[in-house]
Formats: structure tokens, C-alpha cells, sequence
């Protein structure tokens, strides 16, 4: 497959049809001036429009430059193809508090995430100034970019956390088969799709008149690892996990239907007289029909660590969502979830972060966040 286009008006991997590897990094800068975060940033940009194309992060490469000297490209995707390599970069809260001279300029769809009700958020692996999400189909190329892009930041900035992530939990084309979360469910039928440009319009891309002209183009990130008590769900009745959702295991469609795309039908009662999809199922909580037409662009990737050192398993969903506005998208879904999903008993969200991804890069002469600075 052609790789993607690095260049244009947005940045690549958000409406992108996801790739099945991510490793995403969050980078706390070092420097405290701002022409050397500038300068890095015009080196990342330099390196993502080559490793993009499947090229080397720099021109010569791990083997071609002067043995005394450290490659310029650690060399483990030698070989490789770009395997649909996006890179997407975001500027994190952090970034705007002062020390690089933007605290004007944070966009006031940027407002800190309220305290969500259950939330056990780990500080360690939360926020960061930078972030730089990589998604391929082969987990060495994807893992090959951040650890470049790690080692040309080398004195500018640290990596904060980072994480890998396997089989997309969203398909965000159309063109795409709906894939599974780890709770055996088919995640992303209900989702923001390359297709729909309307609604990408109005939901996804942050317009000229939203009080941020540097974003215009851009989309704002948030990020929430869940980790799952798989082990607890594991031993829970088919009947109650389709209820939790609204929808069937086995095809995805919502209960009461037939087909995975059916439409969801809210009024529509069971034998039994009640409703197919309980007041409090997912899908119902989660509805943009219950948050003024707030939609959002999922992404995430489920993710396993291992093992917690106590038989369980280490893991969840790297919970991706990109949106116009998180105030009036991400916030309000993810207060009634946190309220009233009863899928909580087996989920804890762990981490979180928001960024401002800027638009795209247009051209060899231009770079990630020109329009920031
Ligand atoms: C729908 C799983 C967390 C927002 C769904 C669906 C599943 C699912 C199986 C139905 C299929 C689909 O339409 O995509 C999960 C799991 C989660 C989780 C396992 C946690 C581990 C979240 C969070 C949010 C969210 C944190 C946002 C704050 C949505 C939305 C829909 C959805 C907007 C589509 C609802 C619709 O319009 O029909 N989720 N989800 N989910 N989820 Fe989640």
C-alpha cells in the first residue's frame, strides 16, 4: 500500500482509517527557551515527513554517515515499508503556562478536565507538554518513530509515558470491518467516519471563528488508559455485558435488531414491556442524542501490560477520542458515563491527557505548530 500523504491541510492518523499498532509518547520539555522547542519542533517535522514515507529519520541514515559519528536513525525499520505510518503531533495543557511565552494563546476549548466521579488517575502517566501519536500496521515501525523522534529531543525534552496498543478498537472508515475491544465487544459502529464530512466539519476540525486561529484545521485529543477487570467481567452473564452496552456480542447489533447498523431505537420495548436498551446502557449514556449532538472521533487501541504481579492481567483500552471542543464533547459524555455507566464495576480510568493538535503541515517549508509560534 502507498504510504499516507504527510503533507496538508489536516494532520495525518485522525481521520485516517486506523492502523492496527500504536505507541503514543508524551514528552515533558526540558528547555526552558523557546527557539529550541521551536527548533526541535522543525526537526520532528523534518524527520515525520521522511519516517512517514518510509524513509530513514535522517538523510544518512543508520549506516551512511561517518562511523565516528551516532547514526542519524537507530536503524530497526531498515527495510521495512511505512506499514501506514501516521505520526500526529499535541501540544499538551502544560505547554501554554507560561514558560515559552503562550499562555495567551491557549485555546479556551483547552480548559482542564473536570474531576471525573471514580476516576483513580496516576499523575506519572497523565498529561505532558508534547504528544506524538504513532500508528502503523507493524508495531516496529510505529515503536521505530517515537524512539527517533525521542532521540533527535535528546537535551529539549524528556519522555514523560508512553504506550503501545494493538488492534484498533474503532474503525473510523466505513471501508473498514468494525474490529473488538478486550471485552469481546464490537467497538466503533457508532463512530465518526472519514466519510462523513459534514459532521467532520462541524465536530472534528476546529473552525477560524472558534477564538483560536492558530488551531484552525486542528482537532483537540483526549486520551484515558482504562484499565479493565477483565477477570471480573470474564465471569459475568452474556445477558448482563449485551445489556451494558445496548448491543449483542456475537454481531454488534443493538438489542432488539439484526443487523450491526441497524439504528438504535430508544423507545422501542421488549416483550417484557421494557425498554431493549436499559436507561443506563452505554450506547444510550453515550448517544450524541443525549448530549445536545455532541459526537466524537474514537480511536483507541487495546493495550495489555503484562501482568499486575497478582494473576491478573494488565489490561484495557487506550481510550482516543478527537473532537472540536472537549468542553462540549468529551466532558459532558464522560460525566454520565462516570456517573452512571454500569460498566464502571469493571473499568478505572488510570491516565488522561489533552492536547491541541494543530492542523496539518502544508509543505517542506512549513512545521508542526508554525501557526503557534
Ligand atoms: C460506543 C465500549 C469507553 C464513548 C461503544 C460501544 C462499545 C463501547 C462496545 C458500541 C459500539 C459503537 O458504537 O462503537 C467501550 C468500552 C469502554 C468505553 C469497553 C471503556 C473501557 C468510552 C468512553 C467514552 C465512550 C470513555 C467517552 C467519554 C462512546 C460513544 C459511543 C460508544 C460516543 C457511540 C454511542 C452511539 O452513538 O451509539 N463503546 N467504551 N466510550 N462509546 Fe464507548
Amino acid at each position: 500500500a502507498a504510504p499516507y500523504p504527510f503533507y496538508g491541510e489536516h494532520q495525518a492518523g485522525i481521520v485516517t482509517p486506523a492502523q492496527d499498532r500504536l505507541h503514543f509518547v508524551a514528552f515533558d520539555v526540558t528547555t526552558g527557551e523557546r527557539a529550541e522547542l521551536v527548533e526541535l519542533l522543525q526537526e520532528w517535522t523534518a524527520a515525520a515527513a521522511r519516517l512517514t514515507q518510509g524513509r530513514e529519520a535522517g538523510s544518512f541514515g543508520a549506516v551512511g554517515g561517518a562511523p565516528e559519528a551516532a547514526p542519524d536513525d537507530t536503524g530497526e525499520a531498515l527495510g521495512l515499508p511505512a506499514s501506514g505510518l501516521t505520526l500526529t503531533v499535541g501540544f499538551g495543557t502544560s505547554l501554554f503556562d507560561g514558560r515559552f511565552g503562550l499562555s495567551g494563546k491557549r485555546p479556551a476549548a483547552m480548559s482542564d478536565l473536570p474531576k471525573f466521579p471514580g476516576e483513580q488517575l496516576i499523575p506519572e502517566i497523565s498529561g505532558g507538554d508534547l504528544c506524538v501519536q504513532a500508528c502503523a500496521h507493524d508495531p516496529q515501525v510505529a515503536v521505530h518513530a517515537i524512539r527517533n523522534l525521542a532521540r533527535i529531543g535528546f537535551g529539549k525534552v524528556s519522555v514523560r509515558w508512553s504506550q503501545l496498543g494493538f488492534g484498533r478498537t474503532s474503525s473510523t472508515s466505513r471501508a473498514q470491518a468494525t474490529p473488538r475491544n478486550l471485552m469481546g465487544f464490537k467497538d466503533g459502529t457508532n463512530n465518526l467516519k472519514l466519510e462523513d464530512a459534514d459532521l467532520l466539519r462541524e465536530q472534528l476540525w476546529a473552525g477560524a471563528g472558534d477564538g483560536s486561529p492558530w488551531m484552525t484545521g486542528g482537532s483537540y485529543l483526549v486520551t484515558r488508559k482504562i484499565r479493565m477487570t477483565i477477570e471480573t467481567w470474564d465471569r459475568t452473564s452474556l445477558a448482563e455485558q449485551e445489556q451494558i452496552f445496548g448491543r449483542d456480542k456475537g454481531v454488534g447489533a443493538p438489542l432488539g435488531r439484526k443487523a450491526e447498523f441497524d439504528p438504535l431505537d430508544f423507545a422501542a420495548k421488549g416483550p417484557d414491556g421494557e425498554p431493549y436498551i436499559r436507561a443506563d446502557a452505554h450506547v444510550r449514556l453515550a448517544h450524541p442524542t443525549s448530549h445536545g449532538n455532541a459526537h466524537l472521533l474514537r480511536r483507541g487501541y487495546n493495550f495489555v501490560d503484562g501482568s499486575d504481579g497478582l494473576g491478573r492481567l494488565d489490561a484495557g483500552l487506550f481510550f482516543i477520542a478527537y473532537q472540536r471542543d472537549p468542553r462540549r464533547q468529551f466532558v459532558p459524555v464522560q460525566m454520565s458515563l462516570a456517573r452512571k455507566d454500569p460498566l464502571n464495576e469493571y473499568i478505572k480510568h488510570v491516565s488522561s491527557g489533552l492536547f491541541a493538535c494543530p492542523p496539518g503541515v502544508r509543505d517542506a517549508g512549513d512545521y508542526w505548530g508554525r501557526t503557534l509560534f
